[in-house]
């Protein structure tokens, strides 16, 4: 049975206490909602990838409630603490080697030497780690393969039945998971493109960001076709096909769509911010629309729009089901 609630103190209490037993609760952080549970207990973190329906024990990000806590976790290097001053809490995860005295169970970090951690800006998110005292191993709240929810109703479609409560907290903010940077190699690299701008990033570090250097630890959100809708989408478009429905950015399809063309635009005024929040929505809205097929504007590769475009390739990928 899962119940879901609006997000108030009785709710995050009853959460954190279900959390403690080693339950499943669904919870929203300002990137995406969460599927969380204790990370220091490994029949806990299964439970996680039985109720998403994971293909693999791939690792999870640690949420934790303050710094001391994410120091506890993992061994921070100089470069990745000036991150953590500009960014946390907020939408940046850091992958690092996981310190001698993490409490993080080898289960959540697919066995890996490292550690990914992450304080959520949410004040849902922060209430419920400060009711846990421990870390919350979270993915994002969606089925295997299907797009990150922002919204407890996406929850609840995947999910129900699944875990044992959502907290509803309304719509999440930035609507994009959060970036992911590494300090496990010589040089910071850029794991997944999120909701902090690389640009915003390399500035802080006064250095450009890697590529990963090794790609096969990455894990499902690291696969070409994870981000899936049902829809086929068809990216880059200057003109709409017969029978296609548009996803727009900047009103650039709908000067050109038929009337009766079903058009969603991202962003009408071209604001790449605005297009991360709606974009996991949208895909969605096609979906329960039974639309087959998407043409998909132009999203310029700047700021947000990497994170947005790697999401669009990934949801437009040749599906390997
Ligand atoms: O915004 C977000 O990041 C959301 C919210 C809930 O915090 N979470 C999220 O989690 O997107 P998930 O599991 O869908 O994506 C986590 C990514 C995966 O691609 C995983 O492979 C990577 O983080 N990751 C976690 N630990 C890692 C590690 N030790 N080394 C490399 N990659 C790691
Ligand atoms: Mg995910």
């Amino acid at each position: 049975m899962t119940v879901v609630l609006p997000a108030d103190a009785a709710a995050i209490a009853r959460a954190a206490a279900i959390l403690r037993e080693g339950g499943l609760v669904a919870f929203p952080t300002e990137t995406v909602y969460g599927l969380g549970a204790d990370a220091t207990e490994a029949w806990a973190v299964a439970r996680i990838y039985d109720a998403k329906d994971r293909p693999s024990f791939n690792p999870l990000i640690a949420h934790v409630a303050d710094l001391d806590a994410a120091r506890r976790e993992a061994a921070l290097p100089e470069p990745a603490l000036r991150l953590v001053e500009a960014f946390w809490p907020g939408a940046l995860t850091i992958v690092a080697p996981a310190a001698p005295s993490g409490s993080v169970c080898d289960l959540a970090r697919a066995g890996l030497p490292s550690v990914a951690v992450r304080i959520p800006a949410h004040p849902v998110a922060q209430a419920l780690l400060a009711a846990v005292g421990r870390p919350i191993a979270a993915p994002s709240a969606n089925r295997s393969g299907h797009v990150s929810p922002v919204t407890a109703a996406h929850v609840a479609e995947d999910l129900s039945g699944r875990v044992d409560m959502i907290l509803d907290g309304g719509r999440t903010p930035a609507g994009l998971e959060s970036t992911i940077v590494s300090f496990c190699e010589d040089s910071p690299a850029l794991l997944r493109p999120g909701a902090v701008a690389r640009e915003a990033i390399e500035k802080i570090l006064g250095e450009k960001l890697a590529a990963p250097e090794r790609a096969e630890i990455l894990g499902p959100g690291m696969t070409p076709s994870h981000y899936a809708p049902a829809a086929r989408l068809r990216l880059e478009a200057h003109e709409l096909e017969e029978g296609e429905a548009a996803l727009d950015f900047g009103g650039r399809l709908a000067a050109r769509a038929q009337a009766g063309v079903f058009v969603l635009d991202l962003s009408p005024s071209g604001d790449l911010v605005e297009a991360a929040a709606n974009l996991f929505a949208y895909l969605r809205e096609f979906d329960a629309r039974r639309i087959a097929n998407v043409a998909v504007a132009h999203v310029p590769e700047r700021g947000l729009g990497e994170a947005i475009n790697d999401r669009l390739r990934r949801a437009s990928a040749p599906r390997l089901d």
